[in-house]
């Protein structure tokens, strides 16, 4: 199994009960999660859209339906989200215009689709480096990638730096007690990002909204209290570890002592 894949099986830090909204609303291809709906507002009007671990593919269905796009990819490496996505797309009546395919990452772009844009959310950050790197080839260079994810956001802006990808817009949102980062990106030529921007987000970090501050506040305090466990730990805890986990929180306290200041 790809080990993108293999990485995906097990959830990661995320609890989102994707499938239900706070109110107990079901959420579906007409009423999208606020992060779903996040995401769709920076899919280009008339994008030819590749969503990358569609799930049920309400994003692509959603977008169809209010002709946001012009032509859809579903792309899914597990069987039962691949049939949910089939199942979606048919009682829409958009096969002609979304194909669901069972594949692993980027497999399911072929060069006829012509994809303009390409979705990967609701996966840790390293899953969708691993995607995007194992599957380079599929990839023109002149698409928008449009990432939402669950953790791992600094070694994905690390990957995108190092392809040359200019990060166009970033996003805090909180929704049912998770924090999610929304990065738009672009292959436009060497960008170089210090290691505080690939950590807090170049343009996040400019921009200090309220969303993000608050994010921070409640990762410092969690942050303290691991290093205040493993600091009092019986066995050794790698010497590199707390080091990058004290640089951490001097970042943050940092960033949270100026925007108070
Ligand atoms: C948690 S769901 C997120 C669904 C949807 N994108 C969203 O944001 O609501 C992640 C989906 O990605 C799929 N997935 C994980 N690794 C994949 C890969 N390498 N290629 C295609 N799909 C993958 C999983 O099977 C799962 O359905």
């Amino acid at each position: 199994m790809h080990a993108a894949a293999r990485h995906n099986r097990a959830p990661i830090r995320h609890r989102e009960p994707y499938g239900h909204a706070d109110k107990g609303q079901p959420l579906n291809e007409q009423r999208l999660s606020e992060r779903l709906e996040r995401v769709a507002a920076h899919v280009p009007a008339g994008a030819r859209l590749a969503d990358i671990g569609s799930d049920h593919g309400y994003l692509l269905v959603a977008l169809m339906n209010r002709g946001l796009i012009s032509a859809g990819v579903a792309g899914e490496v597990a069987v039962t989200p691949f049939q949910a996505a089939q199942r979606s797309v048919r009682e829409n009546g958009l096969s002609e215009r979304i194909s669901v395919r069972l594949a692993n990452g980027l497999a399911a772009i072929e060069p006829a689709d012509a994809i303009t844009a390409i979705s990967l959310c609701g996966m840790g950050g390293e899953t969708i480096r691993d995607i995007l790197d194992s599957d380079k080839a599929h990839l023109s260079g002149s698409e928008r990638l449009i990432l939402q994810p669950n953790g791992g956001e600094q070694p994905l802006r690390q990957w995108l730096m190092e392809h040359d990808y200019r990060i166009l817009a970033e996003e805090v949102l909180r929704e049912n007690r998770f924090d999610y980062e929304i990065i738009i990106a672009e292959r436009s030529g060497p960008v170089p990002y210090t290691d505080q921007e690939l950590y807090f987000g170049p343009l996040l970090l400019q921009e200090r909204s309220e969303a993000f501050l608050t994010k921070w506040q409640r990762r410092l305090r969690l942050k303290q209290r691991t290093l205040s466990h493993l600091t009092q730990a019986r066995q050794a805890v790698p010497e590199e570890k707390l080091h990058a986990l004290k640089q951490q929180i001097s970042w943050i306290t940092g960033l949270l002592a100026q925007a108070s200041s």
